[in-house]
């Protein structure tokens, strides 16, 4: 089988490219940047016809998003380019190739009032993030045997990434403070956990949408103390707060996460906990120091 990994630069598609190593499934990636990547700008269609040209693959895994959340917010149609039209133009390549399809969605296509959402529960997206990655799942979904998986918070020990671990790790080694947000509750998911779920899923034929999350639901706060206990820091440099206060340009969905029944059934398991994941990287950490 041949893969094409488009954003395999980022925190999921590299996860998921060092994982098709590993199984031994040829694997092309994607960037608009560095040298070892096709290069692919969503925003372009040229570019992306012509990485199918030269991958040629059997299943393409559609990592790439314009992930800033504040960003898409200060940004719509660039958002709207890349997390719409971007994944419609993918699709159609897929269409014309005969390629399976696997997309990466979000928790943020729900409004965050009455969380943990089933994949049956009806989107109400309240920011302009929420609203594209909606609009990019609905054009994936509408080719047949398409995949979505929805997930949330995800996170790795990756220097290269930004994600919420990563920001933890860098201010407690800084010395700086950090806000966190006691009000937002959803199931913050390891990125390894994420790719072999994802990439199981793939090989099975799964199709339609599945949530994708680790199963504790908690709030980021609580999460960063869990966190800190896993990685023997004092959590005296975290700060709670609510998310009204943090002063960013998008809504975020508060009282959110992911159910995971449909994925249970479908992989006979779910996702480790988070603890288990954390002692990963602490285990990483430790390696790094
Ligand atoms: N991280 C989370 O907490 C989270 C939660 C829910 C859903 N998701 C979804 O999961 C997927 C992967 O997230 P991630 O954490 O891996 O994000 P990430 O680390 O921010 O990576 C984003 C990727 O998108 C690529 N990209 C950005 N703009 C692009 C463009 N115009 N054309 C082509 N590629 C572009 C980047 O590649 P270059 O800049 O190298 O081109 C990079 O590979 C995304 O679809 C995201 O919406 C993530």
């Amino acid at each position: 089988m041949k893969a094409l990994i488009i954003g395999a630069s980022g925190q999921v598609g590299g996860t998921l490219s060092s994982l098709c190593v590993r199984r031994k499934i040829e694997v092309y990636g994607t960037s608009r940047f560095g040298q070892g990547f096709l290069y692919l700008d969503l925003a372009a269609p040229a570019s992306v016809s012509a990485a199918f040209a030269k991958a040629r693959p059997d299943l393409v895994l559609l990592c790439s998003a314009m992930t800033h959340v504040d960003g898409c917010e200060r940004d719509p149609e660039l958002a709207r380019s890349v997390n719409a039209a971007g994944p419609a133009l993918v699709a159609a390549e897929c269409r014309r190739s005969g390629a399976k399809l696997a997309y990466f969605s979000t928790e943020y296509v729900f409004d965050g009032r009455n969380g943990p959402y089933g994949e049956e529960d009806a989107p109400n997206p309240v920011s302009v993030y929420g609203r594209t990655k909606l609009e990019g799942e609905r054009a994936v979904l509408e080719l047949e045997g398409a995949l979505s998986v929805r997930t949330t918070v995800v996170y790795s020990h990756n220097p290269a990434s930004k994600n919420f671990i990563m920001q933890l790790i860098n201010n407690h080694r800084s010395g700086l403070r950090m806000r966190v947000p006691s009000d937002q509750v959803s199931n913050p998911t390891y990125a390894p956990d994420l790719a072999a779920a994802v990439l199981d899923l793939a090989e099975k034929g799964a199709s339609g949408i599945y949530n994708v999350v680790a199963p504790d639901r908690l709030g980021r706060y609580d999460f960063a103390l869990k966190a800190c206990a896993a990685f023997g820091f004092d959590p005296g440099f975290l700060e709670p707060a609510l998310t009204s206060e943090l002063g960013q340009a998008a809504e975020r969905p508060l009282v959110a996460g992911l159910k995971t029944e449909k994925l249970e059934r479908e992989l006979g398991r779910g996702l480790p906990p988070a603890e288990e994941s954390l002692r990963r990287i602490a285990a990483l950490i430790k390696q790094y120091e």
